[in-house]
């Protein structure tokens, strides 16, 4: 437990309140804890880094590629940190395993968040002890915990009997963890009632985990991808203050709350930028749990990869499906199978850039290139591209640096998988 009081979380959050507004005055861009000179160019500027504007005016592809400037990632990590200074950063693997990426956070310090063996070979491979390395997925086969305890993995997920019982077996005295419902409202990617279990049946759980020889460690939550409303935390903090307190009443003393992901990247509607982030969940922690704060861990993804990459691709065809029709379809190299499955119930809205800009522009539907009628990517939301458009045009979809390679089919209709290039 971190021992600390209203008094100085309040100075906590005047500072970094003045932080933000310093730079809110000097930058208009969203995303940033201070103005980064040389990191990204003003929205105003089209958004694109300049490592990543310069990279492409020199190089182009003949398929999509993603683009991923490595210095956004630092520069969003220690933005993060900044911004929540009380966490340990476990960075979620998933959002996107470059070998580039881990390194860098591994550098700086971060721990990480995995789903799988394989993501945790990899953090290994990139010397990361196993005391950093989380496995947080809650749906693990009986011999993938058992290899992650053999390399000495010691922090687990878990949301039911089942998976408490294989934990028990497969990885005794492990330090678990469990994930409790939440309704995700307020995000455009929400995770649903696949993740977690109701808070009468975590105390259980909690309860159970200690008689079964494991090490109640704490619980989690996570409270949607991409969460545009700052007070779920708070919300599902409100949750997580009462199960502690159940728990302490039985005996188990919590000492961990995991606040997951759902920090936003910046996609067509402007987002709170981090400090806010911060702030909201701060003041969550100290209202609810006043001045004995637990140890925190937050598993950002989204928020520390969306806004490093831009996808180039080229458009394929541009027709009108009749001719009196105004709408032009056109048809991207890339689509719902080669990385941008995120525009699944075009949830994720993406910001376009093209070399025809700033002339006139007209209502579009924008699709993938192969023959299934789901690779639609946007229909019923209103967007507009040049007049000017021209099939061949390379065109750039920005910030796609979260859940695209990983996201990418195989060979679905003979095309490669999204091709990816750190910078
Ligand atoms: C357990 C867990 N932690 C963290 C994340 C990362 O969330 P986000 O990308 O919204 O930050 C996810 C995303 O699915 C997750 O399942």
């Amino acid at each position: 437990m971190l021992a600390t009081n209203r008094g100085s979380n309040a100075r906590f959050r005047n500072s970094s309140r003045k932080v933000r507004s310093e730079a809110a005055i000097a930058s208009s861009i969203s995303l940033v804890a201070e103005p980064a000179t040389g990191i990204r160019l003003p929205e105003s500027q089209g958004d694109l880094s300049p490592r990543i504007a310069d990279y492409l005016s020199c190089h182009s592809f003949d398929e999509p590629c993603l683009v991923v400037d490595v210095d956004i990632v630092e520069h969003n990590y220690n933005s993060l940190v900044r911004a929540l200074p009380l966490a340990r950063v476990f960075y979620a693997v998933k959002a996107n395993p470059a070998d580039a990426i881990i390194a860098r956070l591994a550098s700086l310090g971060s721990c990480f968040d995995t789903a799988s063996p394989t993501e945790i070979d990899l953090c290994l491979a990139h010397g990361v002890s196993p005391s950093r390395i989380s496995y947080g997925n809650t749906i693990k086969k009986q011999r993938d915990i058992a290899y992650a305890y053999d390399r000495g993995v010691r922090m687990f997920a878990f949301d039911s009997d089942a998976e408490l019982e294989k934990l028990a077996e497969s990885a005794p005295g492990a330090m678990v963890y469990c994930r409790v419902l939440m309704e995700c409202a307020g995000a455009e990617w929400p995770l649903s009632r696949k993740f977690g279990c109701e808070p009468e049946m975590a105390l259980r759980l909690l309860v159970r985990a200690r008689e079964l020889g494991l090490d109640p460690y704490g619980i989690s939550f996570h409270v949607g991808s991409q969460q545009t409303d700052l007070s779920q935390w708070d919300v599902a903090l409100s949750q997580v203050t009462k199960l502690f307190a159940d728990l302490r009443a039985h005996g188990v003393a919590l000492r961990m709350v995991n606040l997951g992901g759902g920090l936003p990247s910046r996609y067509r509607a402007r987002v709170h930028p981090v400090e806010s982030y911060g702030d909201a969940i701060m003041a969550a922690m100290v209202d609810h749990f006043g001045p004995i704060i637990p140890e925190i861990i937050i598993e950002p993804g989204r928020s520390i990869v969306g806004d490093a990459g831009v996808i180039q691709a080229e458009v394929v065809l541009i027709s009108r499906k009749s001719d009196t029709e105004d709408k032009r379809w056109v048809y991207l190299d890339i689509g719902k199978f080669s990385g941008l499955a995120e525009t699944m119930d075009e949830s994720i809205k993406y910001r376009f850039m093209t070399p025809a800009d700033g002339g006139a522009t007209g209502p579009v539907v924008i699709a993938g290139p192969t023959c299934d009628s789901a690779d639609i990517l946007y229909e019923k939301t209103h967007y507009e591209l040049p007049l000017d458009l021209k099939v061949g045009d390379k065109i750039l979809i920005l910030s796609t640096g979260a859940y695209t390679t990983t996201y990418s089919a195989v060979n679905f209709n003979g095309f490669a998988p999204l091709n990816s290039v750190c910078i």
